[in-house]
């Protein structure tokens, strides 16, 4: 097993221009790696603590010089000259931070420094990182996530202009990656195209490099999807679908949706997505209802089971113990994984193998604030996520990802996952 031999920390700047945090891994031996973590913005109540300075004279407080001093010292300390599999050394950090939300050391610094130890192991072990993460849950990878593509943007992304937070674009009838990339240009570029003629605005971009239109409502946004697909020459539908995270979470008030101008109940949200799948081609509904709407949502997954996936995001956090009584209550058939919400790639798998135990379906997802590093494509690949959701085609955050993905399909040759449920 690798020995730690020297641990560092920096704070960089992610997509937002918002701190985050980096961490750098020697093993003995000479082997050295970096790695960085993301942050989001539409944040679940349940996800691991991102530690940050506080001082609000400096990032408003946002500065991870802290996180990243955490790493050359604590973390350091207790780690350097050990041996450890990746397993061995998250559980021993998690132990040291010993809160439960990894709130002492902080789980940016905590997740930073298990992500640039799986890339020293890989690079010791002269795998590709993919493998590496492949052989940590004991995987053959044979195929490439599909691809959910952020077209259109809203809520917490893009300023509230309309309450739902994003539409994706899943090319289905793409065999690889190179082929949902090219359907995705044609669509966002037709998108773009139908929101200069229909609203005079030019091109610009949301938070995950997705369009913003200034649609009134949810129906309207799906509807200039649906006609951005159909000008780039594309069948709704049976090339190409739709995905959406409503992430209600963050229009829901004393129990009541605020959905752009209405006022909704649990059952009259439900209905209204019921009918958005009646309408418009959706194949998978992301946190529809809200974190903390728990009663509701085995009506919700009743209600579009076979015709869409219910995905849970801020209900699940990643979060093993969530997970659980969303197995239990059948709340979902999805999980959206995201890394760092819970804060170690152990605790990452933990999550992942109860999903799939359960018979869901996962999205691997990186976050609307993220940085030029890539992980996540080879760690979506390694672990055989179903679907990847990674924002749009724009920004160098977005296109490491999917175009280290390419660099995956030409060495590999492996084709892109069925969808597992049609509707
Ligand atoms: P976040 O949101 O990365 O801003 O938290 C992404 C999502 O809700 O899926
Ligand atoms: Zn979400």
């Amino acid at each position: 097993m690798p020995t730690v031999k020297r641990l560092s920390g920096r704070e960089i700047l992610d997509s937002r221009g918002r701190p985050t945090v980096l961490a750098t891994c020697e093993l003995e031996g000479g082997i050295t790696a970096s790695a960085s973590v993301p942050s989001g913005a539409s944040t679940g109540r349940a996800e691991a603590f991102e530690l940050r300075d506080g001082n609000a004279k400096r990032y408003r407080g946002l500065g991870c010089r802290r996180a990243a001093a955490n790493i050359g010292a604590e973390l350091q300390g207790a780690l350097v000259g050990r041996e450890f599999d990746q397993t061995g050394l998250d559980q021993t950090m998690i132990a040291l931070d010993g809160t439960l939300a990894k709130s002492r050391i902080g789980a940016n610094a905590i997740l930073a420094v298990s992500v640039a130890f799986a890339r020293a192991c890989a690079l010791s072990r002269r795998v590709p990182l993919y493998q590496y993460f492949a052989d940590m849950m004991g995987s053959s990878p044979s195929t490439i996530p599909r691809l959910t593509i952020n077209l259109f943007s809203g809520g917490k992304h893009a300023g509230q202009q309309v309450s739902v937070q994003d539409v994706l674009i899943i090319p289905m009838s793409a065999q690889t990656v190179d082929e949902a990339l090219v359907a995705a240009f044609d669509v966002y570029q037709a998108a773009a195209e139908l929101i200069l003629s229909k609203y005079g605005m030019r091109l610009l971009t949301a938070d995950e490099g997705g369009l913003a239109p200034p649609c009134r409502t949810a129906e309207e946004m799906l509807g200039l999807a649906v006609e951005a697909i159909e000008r780039a020459g594309y069948s709704p539908g049976k090339d190409v679908f739709l995905g959406i995270d409503v992430a209600s979470t963050h229009f829901y008030e004393n129990h009541k949706y605020r959905l752009d101008a209405e006022v909704l109940d649990s059952a009259e949200m439900i209905q209204t997505i019921s009918r958005w799948l009646d309408r418009y081609p959706i194949v998978s509904v992301e946190d529809g209802l809200a974190e903390d709407d728990w009663e509701n949502w085995p009506l919700l997954r009743r209600t579009i089971a076979g015709r869409a996936l219910t995905l849970g995001d801020d209900l699940l956090c990643t979060n093993p113990v969530r997970i659980q009584r969303a197995v239990e209550g059948n709340a979902c058939d999805a999980l959206l994984l995201k890394v760092n919400q819970i804060g170690t790639l152990a605790e990452a798998l933990e999550a992942y193998r109860q999903a799939r135990a359960a018979g869901w379906s996962i999205t691997l997802s990186v976050r609307s604030g993220e940085t030029e590093d890539n992980w996540a494509a080879d760690l979506a690949v390694g672990w055989q996520a179903d679907q990847f959701k990674n924002g749009s085609i724009r920004q160098s955050e977005r296109l490491a990802k999917y175009n280290r993905l390419l660099e995956i399909e030409e060495v590999t040759g492996w084709p892109l996952a069925a969808w597992p449920r049609r509707g």
